[in-house]
């Protein structure tokens, strides 16, 4: 596992809006190694730490949080956006770096026996994954840990996870 995950995520500038410099990461999971090494880079340091459930958040947090999910031999929750789940739903608002949002779980998919890891391609703001984390715990789970293939340090969203007790990996800064 030596590969160089950051040389595989390409940058377009002004997207989705002029200032925005977007994070592609369709070139990092079309090599084959690069997303391969990434779902079991994350799958990896979460062993042993009797995680029950993967929640990925929609819709780039499925791609990585599904295979971590199969790696570490759990089940996966997913975080939807809003009116897209069929059966009764909990949800949450929230900012992002640009626009506004709502994510859901179905109401009866946790319960305070289990110990979920959050899963998302990238975390900016942190916007989208403390909404994640409020949610997730209002379930009555233990949600103690994030893992992001991407962290963007200069907008802070990973330091204000960990100030809400969520211990944070990331495999790129
Ligand atoms: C992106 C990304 C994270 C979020 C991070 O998702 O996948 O979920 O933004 O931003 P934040 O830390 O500032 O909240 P987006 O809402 O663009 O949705 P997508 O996965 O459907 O493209
Ligand atoms: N989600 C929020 N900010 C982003 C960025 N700069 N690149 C890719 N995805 C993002």
């Amino acid at each position: 596992m030596t590969l160089d995950l950051k040389s595989l995520v390409r940058t377009i500038p002004d997207y989705p809006k002029k200032g925005i410099l977007f994070r592609d990461i369709t070139t990092l999971i079309e090599h084959p190694e690069g997303f391969k090494e990434s779902v079991e880079r994350i799958a990896s340091a979460h062993r042993g730490l009797n995680i029950t459930h993967v929640a990925g958040i929609e819709a780039r947090g499925f791609i990585f949080g599904a295979g971590v999910a199969i790696a570490l031999g759990v089940g996966f929750v997913p975080i939807r956006k809003k009116g897209k789940l069929p059966g009764e739903t909990i949800g949450q608002n929230y900012a992002l770096e640009y626009g506004v949002d709502t994510i859901e779980i179905h109401a009866d998919v946790l319960n305070a026996d289990d110990n979920v890891l959050l899963v998302d391609d990238l975390i900016a703001t942190g916007g989208t994954a403390i909404a994640a984390v409020s949610l997730l715990r209002r379930t009555g789970a233990t949600i103690s840990r994030a893992a992001f293939v991407i962290d963007l340090p200069d907008l802070g969203g990973a330091s204000k996870l960990r100030d809400e007790g969520v211990e944070v990996d990331e495999l790129i800064s």
